[in-house]
């Protein structure tokens, strides 16, 4: 499938080295940090919510407004420079961070603005929690209006009300849904990202506190995707199903980023664990990291198999998954440290192959979506360029050895503290129907198109899929 693509990278190797106006000595850090700050600034170029009138935190308008990206988007911007800042100690961005995480996380503090409802999903919130997260872990100066472990404390209590039970006879025998409101499109869909993502939440508030009640939901949250059949015993990560077959019509589309987070949750969990329970999460991410660098680094760099390649196929929620599991990878080797030889090398591969894409745009230095191509060959975009990003600045794995992950016990106070060791629920939403954060009366009937358009993508992406087999 990827042969032309090859003998392609290998013609435009010549020619991309001599239009290239991104250059990286990919042996020297400075080099890195010089190229990984052109990239940063190519990104923020496209950003424009701190203007006057502009929304804090998000990239431009959702799709039901016009505009091209979901609310979650955001977050994986801002988690991208929390990782620059930290690769790279350039805290030229770190206020614009703060800014908008602060501002999008809602009146009760968990990250249900109300702005968002209308097409929130549980996988929606909480990666922006996990953003929150990141920036505690990875000591990012604090604000003074939230501490950021709250801010994740209260996303993971609010999904732990809505995660459904067995005993309950809820559907599925358990698990989290994909929406949260039930009133939205997708209401009746359990997925792999939602409960990844809230496993994710899970092992590193346990990391973080030692508080193990946070490591049993995780535990039973695996269990879950296991049962059900969306995560194989070869590590595969399907994509979900719906309720009303009791989660048989399994889609089984790989998404690159269903598997990544999965893998870096593992990483956690196997940091924060002991004897055969150590064993246990050691094995999984084993499995995981042969599964993901088998599946989608086959030739050295992250080719996104449902998707790429074929013309439209990548929706621009898909399109941000690379720069996704580039770190989900490179925080692996930092948590699990046994994986390093594996995946260094292949995070070097995969950052060479990238910023050969770098010659477009205007300033000729912008990237593209497909490293397979070997050159710039699509019009810009934001998740090209963070994309590139990620691959690019966690080559500084040396940079970063000494500051490590913190936990609320080795965190720089001025950091990711949480102000004291609050357990509390906080004021998170009102359980299971997510309406702590209000009604989303603002935008109600477009979210909802919108959130119809996701499904309907996807179900056509599964065709695509399913039709290569
Ligand atoms: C918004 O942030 C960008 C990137 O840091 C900066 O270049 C721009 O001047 C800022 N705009 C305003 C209005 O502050
Ligand atoms: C919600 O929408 C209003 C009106 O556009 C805007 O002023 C506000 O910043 C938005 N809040 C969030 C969290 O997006
Ligand atoms: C860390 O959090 C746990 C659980 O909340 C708490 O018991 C412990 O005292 C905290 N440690 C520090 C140093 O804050
Ligand atoms: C552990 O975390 C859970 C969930 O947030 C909380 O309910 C419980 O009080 C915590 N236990 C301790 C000992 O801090
Ligand atoms: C639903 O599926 C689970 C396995 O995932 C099974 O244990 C349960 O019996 C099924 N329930 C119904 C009503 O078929
Ligand atoms: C170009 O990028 C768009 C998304 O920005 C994508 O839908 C399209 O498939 C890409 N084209 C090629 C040839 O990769
Ligand atoms: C846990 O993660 C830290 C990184 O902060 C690392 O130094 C340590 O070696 C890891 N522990 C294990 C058991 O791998
Ligand atoms: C964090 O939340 C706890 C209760 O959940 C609260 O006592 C504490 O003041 C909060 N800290 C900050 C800095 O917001
Ligand atoms: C959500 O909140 C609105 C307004 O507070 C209320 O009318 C509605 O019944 C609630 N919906 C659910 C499902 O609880």
């Amino acid at each position: 499938m990827k042969q032309g693509a090859l003998s392609l990278a290998v013609l435009s190797g010549v020619v991309s080295t001599a239009s290239a106006a991104l250059k990286v000595d990919f042996g020297s850090a400075d080099s890195i940090k010089a190229a990984a700050k052109d990239m940063a600034f190519d990104a923020l170029s496209y950003y424009n919510g701190n203007e006057t009138g502009e929304i804090p935190g998000m990239l431009g308008p959702e799709p039901y407004a016009g505009g091209k990206y979901w609310w979650w988007a955001g977050s994986v911007q801002w988690s991208t420079l929390i990782d620059y800042w930290y690769y790279t100690g350039d805290d030229s961005y770190n206020a614009l961070v703060t800014e908008a995480l602060v501002h999008q996380r809602g009146p009760n503090n968990d990250f249900m603005p109300p702005n968002h409802t209308a097409g929130l999903s549980n996988d929606d919130q909480g990666f922006w929690g996990l953003a929150a997260m990141q920036a505690a872990e990875l000591n990012f100066p604090a604000s003074p209006i939230i501490s950021w472990v709250n801010l994740t404390r209260n996303v993971w209590v609010s999904q732990a009300r809505r995660f459904e039970q067995e005993e309950k006879q809820e559907a599925c025998d358990g698990g989290l849904r994909w929406q949260v409101p039930p009133t939205n499109a997708g209401y009746d869909y359990k997925n792999t990202i939602s409960n990844a993502v809230f496993i994710n939440l899970g092992a590193r508030l346990g990391r973080w506190t030692g508080n193990a009640t946070y490591v049993e939901w995780a535990d039973r949250a695996w269990t879950w995707l296991t049962d059900v059949g969306f995560l194989t015993e070869d590590f595969s990560a399907y994509d979900g199903a719906h309720v009303q077959t009791n989660c048989t019509d399994i889609n089984k589309i790989e998404f690159s980023y269903n598997s990544g987070i999965l893998l870096q949750s593992a990483a956690f969990l196997y940091n924060q664990t002991t004897g055969d329970d150590q064993k246990r999460w050691r094995d999984r991410v084993t499995g995981l990291t042969k599964a993901i660098l088998d599946k989608f680094f086959d030739d050295g760099y992250h080719y996104e198999i449902p998707c790429e390649g074929r013309d439209g196929a990548c929706t621009p929620d898909m399109l941000f998954f690379k720069g996704m599991v580039t770190r989900y990878l490179a925080s692996t080797v930092q948590l699990a440290p046994f994986t390093k030889d594996a995946i260094s090398k292949v995070l070097k591969t995969n950052a060479e192959a990238a910023v050969k894409t770098c010659t477009g745009g205007d300033n000729n230095r912008q990237c593209s979506f497909s490293w397979a191509k070997g050159k710039f060959e699509n019009e810009t975009d934001i998740p090209s360029q963070l994309n590139t990003l990620s691959a690019l600045t966690v080559l500084l794995q040396d940079e970063v050895s000494q500051k490590g992950v913190a936990t609320n016990v080795t965190s720089n106070p001025s950091g990711g503290s949480d102000g004291g060791n609050g357990n509390g629920d906080g004021n998170s939403g009102q359980g299971q129907n997510g309406n702590g954060s209000g009604n989303g009366n603002g935008n109600g009937n477009g979210g909802s198109a919108g959130t119809t358009t996701r499904v309907t993508v996807g179900v056509l992406v599964a065709g695509l899929f399913a039709a290569l087999l």
